[in-house]
């Protein structure tokens, strides 16, 4: 086992990747010394970041409200199911009272939007977000589905109202699409400060890169966003200082494609075959571990980056969310 010490404390590195990084490693050295990344702990980050939010919550249960979320799910996806079973876990750990409505596969758009209608007016719930993707028979406009969110229930930040303040860099007042937030959380956790740096984006998906540009761009960093059509995404990597990589193709940055020291947060959940596993697969992100671990200054492993720090930024923005309709109530009185 190897350990690193980062600002959130001990990174345990798995025995996975730890037969990578001896395979990796071989190739490169210093003077004799290995120059390897700090990994950063999106599990120590995320447990850190629920602490903080329970004792929020035991202080709003204080003044009788009790932050509500749903999830609402169309069909039966099995990596759905899996998502939002650690969201209903993660929020019953902080004290959020979750539900999580599953509609049939068969359900039509309109029926969706009645449901999405009938929780923007149910006053226990500060929180509504759509699970997607979507599985359904229907056509359904899935644009119109987020949409139909309240704007001040909307925790995942996919309506134009919220990716609109946001692009306008309106951060304190609109609901920031958990990834994104998670990531900076995670960039954040490495002391390196964003404000003047080049940080290169890969993907413009409307719930990762397009707003994971407009983040870094509020925080005072220059952004480039490479997407399929970007001819020489490797030199734009090369010139970063900053990557947050969403291009959902496993292990398509390499460690030669990288800034020496930067900071490298993989946003990937890819399944690769891999027959030594109970599964046959194995989890990878859109980053190649072993030769970027090599030559980033921090990285976010995967699995344990960013997927712990999206449920927490989705509970920190239901927590957010019943602050704000507390706020509201009293000014009302
Ligand atoms: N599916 C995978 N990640 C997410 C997310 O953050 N929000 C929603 N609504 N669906 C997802």
């Amino acid at each position: 086992m190897i350990t690193h010490w980062c600002c959130g404390g001990l990174v345990r590195v798995t025995s996975t990747m730890l037969s990578l990084l001896r395979h990796a490693s071989a190739s490169r050295c210093y003077g004799g010394r290995r120059s390897i990344a700090t990994v950063i702990s999106g599990k120590q980050t995320s447990r850190l970041v629920r602490e903080r939010l329970k004792k929020d919550v035991d202080q709003m249960k204080r003044s009788k409200v009790v932050p509500g979320l749903l999830v609402l799910q169309v069909g039966n996806r099995e990596d759905s199911n899996l998502y939002i079973s650690s969201k209903m876990k993660a929020a019953a750990e902080v004290g959020i009272d979750a539900s999580h409505v599953r509609l049939p596969n068969t359900v039509t758009q309109d029926e969706v939007l009645r449901a999405i209608a009938a929780v923007n007016e149910d006053a226990s719930v500060h929180g509504l977000i759509v699970q997607l993707p979507l599985d359904c028979v229907a056509r359904v406009d899935v644009e119109l589905l987020t949409d139909a969110v309240s704007p001040l229930k909307d925790v995942d930040g996919l309506s134009c109202i919220n990716a609109g303040k946001l692009s306008r860099g309106d951060l304190s007042n609109c609901f920031i699409p958990c990834t994104p937030n998670g990531c900076m959380e995670l960039i954040r956790q490495t002391g390196v400060p964003v404000a003047g740096k080049h940080a290169v984006v890969i993907g413009r998906s409307k719930i990762v890169g397009a707003p994971m540009h407009d983040l870094l761009l509020w925080n005072h960093a220059t952004v480039t966003t490479c997407h399929s059509r970007t001819p020489d995404i490797a030199e734009q990597v090369g010139r970063a200082d900053i990557v947050v990589v969403g291009a959902g193709q496993a292990e398509m940055v390499r460690g030669d494609w990288l800034k020496e020291g930067c900071v490298l947060v993989d946003c990937g959940i890819n399944h690769v075959a891999d027959a030594s596993k109970p599964g046959g697969k194995r989890v990878v992100g859109d980053v190649h571990f072993a030769s970027a671990y090599q030559r980033a200054g921090f990285i976010t492993p995967v699995p344990g980056g960013v997927g712990p720090m999206t449920v927490a930024m989705l509970m920190q923005n239901t927590v957010l969310s019943a602050q704000r309709f507390l706020a509201n109530a009293g000014r009302a009185l």
